[in-house]
């Protein structure tokens, strides 16, 4: 705040709050040549309707000076003053802050505890895992589903699916630094009739309803502009976040139509980085909690 502003935000409250003072002063003050209290002033209205000069009771009165008593006091205690901080210097970060210190004074032993444990063994301990259900409900839900289940776009976690690793390091990994799905768009590469083709031979890879002829056709299409990231057997390559294309397992969906929508415009699921947000320590119970989902029980 600029020096000018802070006089200015000063003049602006001490003069209102002086001129409230006034004001009530000035209204409550007996006039001369006005009418006795108690008695009418001489205004009528509809002929019946008549002006008393009655005061207000004095503890209304009162209610006023105590209110403009209350905001001087505020004044000098909180900021409000343009710069001013007040006598005790509070401020909303400052108790925000405070109270996260108190947070992470009370909870942050308890995440070092579960870091220094390895994700594996923090998977079967019970308390570990409600602790890691917790953050999941609070920050992974909205788009995994409480249940972990996923929807389209966005993977089930409960499954042995893994496009990008079901390892407890590369869930770690998943979490902390987020992956980024890049299925370029193919469809001026292949045309209409090669985009078809193909994906009737992406549908017969996990055994789904295909054209053999189609299929056959495609899969030339799919030898040479496919498998840099799906592999010569579709299996995939979860380095680059390219799903496995025989296990009949679908991110975006299965059928004819939605394969080829895939072929033709391109995929880009986002997973956001949350090292930055939650920190090494919860992204670990997390990990943990992800990870013992996909285990038998
Ligand atoms: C540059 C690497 C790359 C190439 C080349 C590539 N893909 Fe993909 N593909 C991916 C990635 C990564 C994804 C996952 C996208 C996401 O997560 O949003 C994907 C997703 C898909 C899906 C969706 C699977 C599902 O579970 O819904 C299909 C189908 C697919 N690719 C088929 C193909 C076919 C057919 C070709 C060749 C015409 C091809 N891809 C070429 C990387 C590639
Ligand atoms: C804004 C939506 C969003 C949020 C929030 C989110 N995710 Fe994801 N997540 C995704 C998407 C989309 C993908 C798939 C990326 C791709 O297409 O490859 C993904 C992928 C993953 C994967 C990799 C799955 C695989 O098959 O390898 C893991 C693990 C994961 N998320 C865990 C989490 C956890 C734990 C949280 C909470 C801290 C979380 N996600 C929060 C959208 C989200």
């Amino acid at each position: 705040m600029s020096s000018g502003m802070h006089w200015w935000i000063v003049l602006l409250v001490v003069g209102n709050t002086l001129g409230m003072w006034w004001l009530i002063w000035w209204a409550s003050r007996p006039r001369a040549g006005e009418a006795a209290t108690g008695d009418v002033t001489g205004h009528t209205w509809d002929g019946d309707l008549q002006e008393y000069n009655n005061p207000l009771p004095r503890w209304w009165l009162w209610l006023f000076y105590i209110t403009i008593g209350f905001t001087a006091i505020y004044l000098a205690v909180y900021p409000g003053l343009g710069k001013f901080r007040g006598l005790f210097g509070w401020s909303q970060e400052g108790q925000y802050e405070t109270e996260v210190d108190r947070a992470d004074d009370t909870y942050g032993p308890i995440f070092a505890s579960y870091a220094g444990q390895d994700i594996e063994a923090l998977a079967k301990d019970p308390e570990a895992l409600q602790v890691g259900q917790r953050l999941f409900v609070t920050y992974c839900a909205q788009c995994h589903g409480s249940d972990a289940k996923g929807a389209r776009g966005f993977p089930n976690l409960t499954d042995a699916v893994w496009n990008w690793g079901g390892t407890p390091e590369a869930i770690k990994t998943s979490i902390l630094q987020g992956r980024m799905g890049v299925m370029p768009p193919f469809g001026p590469v292949l045309g209409e009739e090669g985009t078809e083709n193909v994906a009737n031979y992406v549908l017969s890879l996990s055994g789904r309803e295909s054209d053999a002829t189609k299929a056959a056709a495609g899969k030339a299409l799919f030898d040479t502009q496919c498998v840099a990231c799906h592999m010569p057997d579709g299996t995939g390559n979860q380095a680059l976040g390219a799903p496995n294309l025989t296990d009949d397992d679908w991110l975006y969906g299965g059928s004819l139509q939605t394969v080829m929508a895939t072929l033709t415009g391109g995929r880009n699921g986002q997973m956001p980085a949350h090292q930055q947000f939650l920190g090494d320590d919860k992204s670990h119970v997390l990990a943990a909690y992800v990870y013992s989902l996909s285990q038998p029980k």
